[in-house]
């Protein structure tokens, strides 16, 4: 997510520190810092918004030094400003931060508690507060940083820096990525390949739960336990813009890989496995929530997908009335809305200008609005009366993938938390649920190893003038969802519906020429789906069957299977997604179109 460099040499710190941030500005930022050591004490330079604005920080107020520490941010706990901005410092420490520190707001306490006082809003100040504590006592920064590390929950990296040790860093990993480049008499560190490419190719990786010392012509190895670790530097090949991409030919490749982790992010610190409950600390004052006796789900394209997911999930699990509209739609009639409505939007960039229209709608008219945004402080989440963030990190690629996939995650949790506040689901419900949900993560990485049977299908296929998806009841919005991808990236027509419709009309477009793709997951309408898709293969449809359960009975009908892992029902639409992205990623790159800026799309749609 965001941004991280060091460097201990002999050159120019601050201007290397920038280059290599500039590498990453592809991850998207909102704000930007560097500090290095100056004439005996650390100097910080930090700004809201682009590099350009840090170069001109710079070249007003001046730093030198040749060690120190960059980082790009992209906000996730407290809003983007100068102040959260990284490095942060307490006492004589300063330190840049990647993911999340779950315990925060506890080790926050404890920290004033202590008499500890805070300048920003962020999770990363507090892993300053506590290494400044343990150097105060006397440790030196590897002991003060190892004994901190232990006391963080959550997935994070981290790069520290102690005014009294001016030639060394030292760096540590637990779920996000932390690389060491080795130079001639100076040495990097970065959480991208991209930011230090200029320099080196031969790289650490360090991980999880390792730790680095870094000086100009020495790197230390260890673990959080404090065993040394020896480890061979890897030669990397790639060219900068590979780099960029994680080594995937694309950004919407290396995204639907990444989602995994997306999920993980985005669920962590919110599931209270033993207390059978999901903690949303956003939802804190939002009593309106389970008060409220309807829920309208409003977005566009993608979002608008995870919107009939929703509704589903609210009205099964936590049996509240829900509909759902168009963004464009809602904005232009005249809805029915009252406080006893909650208008839910969902957005990946926070700055459609539909859903922020339907925000404002909801809001005139007395209802609440609960925002679901992967950007922090965007348009729409600061209108909110509430909002919950995906935890994806930055989008690149112009399709939505892990948005989308993240956007469910944070549905499922909202069901179960609303449910459980109305007092409609039993602890042993909610139970079940959340142990399938910690699952995911590692179901969805069952699906992505299928890949290559993927890639196989989609090059058969992929002459196709037309594809039909059907899904019946959670997975018809699946079957809508399939469908976008294909045309949005490959420029192929396809049609998702309601498997139950298409004798109602699209059956007339079936022949030999045209795939059809049917999710067929093994739920309460399996067999209803199944007498559809017996209808398209005695017209002589190309099936394409995605499923939990393959059978021999299937293999006779489809042409091709493609199995995904089993899960309860209202996990499946996110295990039957993945092989539809990969299709759709893998059909438009056999057509050769431009994967990550398909013609005529925008990232952010922010024209009516
Ligand atoms: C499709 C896609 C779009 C967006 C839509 C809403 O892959 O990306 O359909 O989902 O433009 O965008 P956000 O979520 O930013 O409001």
């Amino acid at each position: 997510m965001c941004g991280i460099i060091g460097y201990v040499g002999d050159r120019d710190a601050s201007f290397i520190l920038v280059q290599g941030l500039k590498r990453l500005e592809y991850r998207g930022y909102d704000s930007a810092g560097v500090a290095t050591f100056q004439d005996g004490s650390i100097a910080i330079r930090r700004c809201l918004g682009k590099l350009e604005n840090l170069e001109r920080l710079l070249r007003e107020a001046p730093i030198s030094g040749t060690v120190g520490i960059g980082h790009t941010r992209w906000a996730t706990h407290g809003r983007p400003s100068e102040q959260n901005a990284h490095p942060h410092r307490a006492g004589k420490i300063v330190v840049i931060h990647n993911g999340i520190i779950e315990n925060y707001l506890e080790l926050r306490a404890a920290l004033a508690d202590r008499g500890r006082t805070f300048s920003s809003e962020t999770d990363t100040e507090v892993i300053s507060h506590l290494i400044d504590e343990r150097v105060q006592s006397g440790q030196d920064l590897v002991h003060a940083t190892r004994s901190v590390v232990h006391e963080l929950e959550g997935s994070f990296s981290i790069v520290v820096m102690h005014e009294d040790s001016p030639d060394r860093l030292v760096a540590a990993k637990s779920a996000t990525p932390i690389v060491i480049g080795l130079g001639e008499n100076e040495n990097f560190v970065a959480s991208d390949i991209p930011a230090i490419l200029d320099h080196t190719r031969r790289i650490l990786f360090l991980e999880d739960g390792e730790m680095a010392e870094v000086t100009r012509d020495r790197v230390t190895l260890s673990t959080f336990a404090g065993d040394p670790v020896a480890r061979e530097p890897r030669t990397v090949a790639w060219d900068p813009v590979t780099a960029q991409k994680g080594g995937y030919r694309h950004f919407l490749l290396k995204e639907i890989h990444e989602q995994p982790q997306a999920i993980i992010d985005t669920m962590r610190g919110r599931i209270l496995q033993e207390q059978s409950d999901v903690s949303l600390d956003e939802l804190a004052k939002a009593d309106w929530l389970a008060q409220a006796r309807r829920m309208v789900f409003v977005a566009c394209g993608t979002a608008w997908h995870a919107c009939l997911v929703g509704k589903y999930f609210l009205e099964h699990i936590a049996r509240i009335p829900a509909e759902v509209d168009y963004a464009s739609e809602f904005r232009s009639r005249d809805p029915v809305l009252d406080e006893g409505t909650v208008l839910v939007v969902i957005s990946q960039s926070g700055e459609t200008a539909d859903t922020l229209a339907a925000v404002e709608t909801a809001r005139e008219r007395g209802a609440k609005v609960l925002a679901i945004c992967n950007v922090v402080d965007s348009s729409i989440a600061r209108k909110a009366d509430a909002v919950i963030y995906t935890h994806a990190g930055p989008e690149i690629s112009v399709a939505s993938t892990k948005a989308f996939t993240t956007q469910l995650t944070v549905l499922y949790l909202l069901g179960i938390y609303v449910a459980r506040r109305r007092g409609v689901l039993s602890e042993p419900g909610a139970h079940a649920l959340i142990q399938d949900l910690v699952n995911l993560p590692s179901h969805v990485e069952q699906c992505l190893k299928r890949e290559r049977a993927i890639e196989k299908v989609a090059k058969k296929y992929g002459n196709a003038r037309d594809f039909l998806y059907l899904g019946r009841g959670i997975n018809f919005p699946i079957a809508l969802e399939g469908a976008l991808k294909l045309k949005e990236i490959s420029y192929v027509h396809a049609e998702g519906y309601a498997a139950g419709e298409m004798k109602h009309g699209p059956i007339a477009l079936i022949n030999e020429e045209v795939p059809v793709v049917v999710l067929l997951p093994k739920d309460a309408v399996y067999q209803k789906s199944l007498s559809n898709m017996k209808e398209v293969e005695s017209r002589g449809g190309r099936i394409i069957v995605v499923t939990d359960a393959p059978s021999p009975e299937l293999e006779d009908i489809a042409w091709e299977i493609l199995p995904v892992p089993t899960s309860n029902p209202c996990l499946l639409p996110v295990l039957l997604t993945i092989p539809l992205q990969l299709l759709a990623y893998y059909i438009a790159d056999y057509r050769g179109t431009d994967v990550d800026q398909p013609r005529n799309l925008a990232k952010s749609v922010t024209v009516e």
